[in-house]
């Protein structure tokens, strides 16, 4: 694997104040290990809730953002906002904003270049659809995503790229550990021929998709997966906890 094991839970539009209470007691009574970068994006109305309970051990993240400054947008959240809030991450690019809300490449990829020019690290996702998948596309679709980004980005310094296969989000069907690592490992090698061999070997690509404490264990021994994005499982905090000590 490249560089420190990264463990993200996305909460997605989930919890109340309470129900997030609960989560941030058990997150913070947990043992984790040390060697694991640890990440939690809530939605954005309880982020301060969460930044003002939760351990120093755990990052924040967002679960989007807006594309550019702040300023007459209506609904829209900036990254100085975020910033202001203690968050060090954002969330982009992922499958239900791309297929819900219709984000496309170009909208993500101009959101992730602002994000890193105010130093707010990226988890880029990308993934593929079961009928891209069963065309045979998954590595076209991912290859055109990765583009995207790379195309906007100043520098890959800040960036974890999240291969989360839209057939297994949500699913309980999750990705074989060998699914998984054959698209990690073409990923990896697509930035070592688009981007250089240093970006290659030294981006963490972290695999989303139905992620959860009896089957992490097996996808985090493959040599490419460096850490996970979970969603449903990571709204449980001893769950999230079994997944975080998955490391090898
Ligand atoms: O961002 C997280 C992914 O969408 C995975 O969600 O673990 O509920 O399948 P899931």
């Amino acid at each position: 694997g490249s560089g420190k094991f990264f463990v993200g839970g996305n909460w997605k539009c989930n919890g109340t104040k309470d129900s997030i209470s609960k989560l941030v007691s058990e997150l913070n009574s947990a043992t984790l290990e040390s060697d694991v970068d640890v990440v939690v994006a809530p939605p954005f109305v309880y982020i301060d809730q969460v930044k003002n309970s939760l351990s120093d051990r755990i990052e924040i993240s967002a679960q989007n953002c807006w594309i550019g400054k702040g300023g007459a947008f209506t609904g829209e959240i900036s990254v100085e906002q975020l910033k202001d809030l203690g968050c060090k991450w954002v969330i982009l690019g992922h499958s239900e904003r791309r297929h819900i809300i219709g984000e496309d490449d170009q909208f993500i990829g101009k959101k992730a270049a602002y994000a890193l020019n105010q130093g707010v690290g990226v988890i880029a996702c990308i993934g593929e659809l079961l009928e891209e998948r069963e065309a045979g596309k998954t590595f076209d679709v991912c290859f055109q995503q990765m583009k995207a980004y790379a195309d906007a980005v100043p520098s890959w310094d800040n960036i974890v790229i999240a291969y989360e296969p839209v057939w297994a989000i949500g699913t309980g069907k999750v990705a074989t550990p060998a699914q998984a690592q054959e698209v990690h490992v073409a990923i990896r090698d697509w930035l070592s021929k688009n981007v250089s061999a240093e970006v290659a070997s030294k981006t963490r690509i972290i695999y989303g998709g139905s992620v959860n404490g009896g089957n992490c264990a097996e996808l985090a021994k493959q040599e490419d997966i460096d850490g996970f994005l979970v969603g449903g499982a990571s709204l449980k905090g001893p769950e999230f906890a079994t997944i975080i000590n998955s490391v090898t």
